[in-house]
């Protein structure tokens, strides 16, 4: 009888931005596949509190505060990661920040804040998870958005952003490769209750609207992403780099989006 593709028992997943959302999620999914869990994200109440959520599931997981903004953080958190549960079989990138903002009404400072976060946090955490990753073997999972392909108003930041974190997913997929590294990433859709949601549709009314654009007409749920996950990270994706794969009922089949209604009704609107 052979054993499923998805046992990951024994084996060491690491998570960048780790302690909610869709990345927690996909953390809790591996962990009740059996692995053992290392999470990073800013807040050290946050992470440990998720790692401790881990450890109630049976797994080993351990949980440290590192800004991916700061590689001797990110390279700390490596090194205790590696040095508990050995060399990484799989790491999560998906520290992220978001906020509503038209071009005009950003600083140059709050631009720089989302791209400093999501894609040279991404390159800070690939990199120096290099060392760390188990070769050949390792498979790499970043995190992107539709607004990598979809042009999409008020969302200058993190359209910038996210297209770049998927040309270094193209990028390291081709010089990885040859050591048996494999990078992809996960561009999901609208996810019901995460954080990302609530900050570009803060009412029920832009919900609704957000949900009837998805060709398939419904917000997605952590599970889709984390199922996705697993499969990449499994010998089921063995032949898998460098791509971008789409998990969004269809969005990125429509065209770009209006936050305008949501922008207005954010009430985290800045000043
Ligand atoms: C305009 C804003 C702003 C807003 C902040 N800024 N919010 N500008 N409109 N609504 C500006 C600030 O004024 C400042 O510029 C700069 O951004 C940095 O702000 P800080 O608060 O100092 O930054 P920091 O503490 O590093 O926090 C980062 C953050 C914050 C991104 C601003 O919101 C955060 O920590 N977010 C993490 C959680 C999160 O966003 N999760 C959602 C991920 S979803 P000045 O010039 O004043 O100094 C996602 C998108 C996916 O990534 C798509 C979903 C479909
Ligand atoms: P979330 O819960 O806010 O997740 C973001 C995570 O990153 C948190 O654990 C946060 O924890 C951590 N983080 C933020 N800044 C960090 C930094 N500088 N260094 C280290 N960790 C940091 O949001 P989410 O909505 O689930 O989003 C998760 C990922 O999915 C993001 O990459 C996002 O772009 C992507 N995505 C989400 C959606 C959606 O519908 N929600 C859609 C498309 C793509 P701390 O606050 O403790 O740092």
């Amino acid at each position: 009888m052979s054993t499923s593709p998805f046992d990951f028992t024994g084996r060491h997943l690491f998570v960048a931005g780790g302690s909610s959302g869709i990345n927690f999620g996909i953390a809790q999914a591996f962990a009740r596949a059996g692995a053992r869990v290392s999470l990073i994200s800013r807040s050290a109440d946050k992470v440990a509190t998720a790692a401790a959520q881990l450890q109630a599931l049976g797994i080993e997981a351990l949980g440290i505060a590192a800004d991916v903004r700061q590689p001797e953080a990110v390279e700390r958190a490596l090194g205790e990661a590696h040095g508990r549960f050995g060399p990484i079989d799989v790491l999560v990138s998906g520290a992220a920040g978001n906020f509503l903002a038209h071009a005009l009404d950003m600083s140059p400072n709050a631009f720089k804040t989302v791209v400093d976060i999501d894609l040279l946090g991404s390159f800070n955490v690939a990199r120096l998870a290099h060392a760390h990753l188990r070769k050949p073997g390792a498979s790499i999972i970043q995190i992107s958005a539709g607004q990598s392909f979809t042009p999409t108003p008020y969302q200058a930041h993190v359209c910038a952003a996210k297209a770049g974190v998927d040309m270094l997913t193209r990028v390291l997929a081709a010089e990885w490769g040859a050591e048996g590294i494999r990078i992809n990433s996960i561009v999901p859709g609208p996810i019901a209750d995460t954080e990302g949601i609530r900050r570009l549709a803060p009412t029920q009314q832009t919900l609704d609207d957000m949900a009837l654009r998805v060709p398939l007409k419904r917000m997605g749920r952590v599970e889709d992403i984390a199922r996705m996950a697993l499969f990449l990270a499994s010998d089921w994706g063995a032949y898998i780099t460098g791509a971008l794969i789409p998990v969004d009922g269809g969005l990125a089949l429509t065209g770009p989006r209006d936050f305008s209604a949501a922008a207005a009704a954010s009430s985290k609107a800045h000043a």
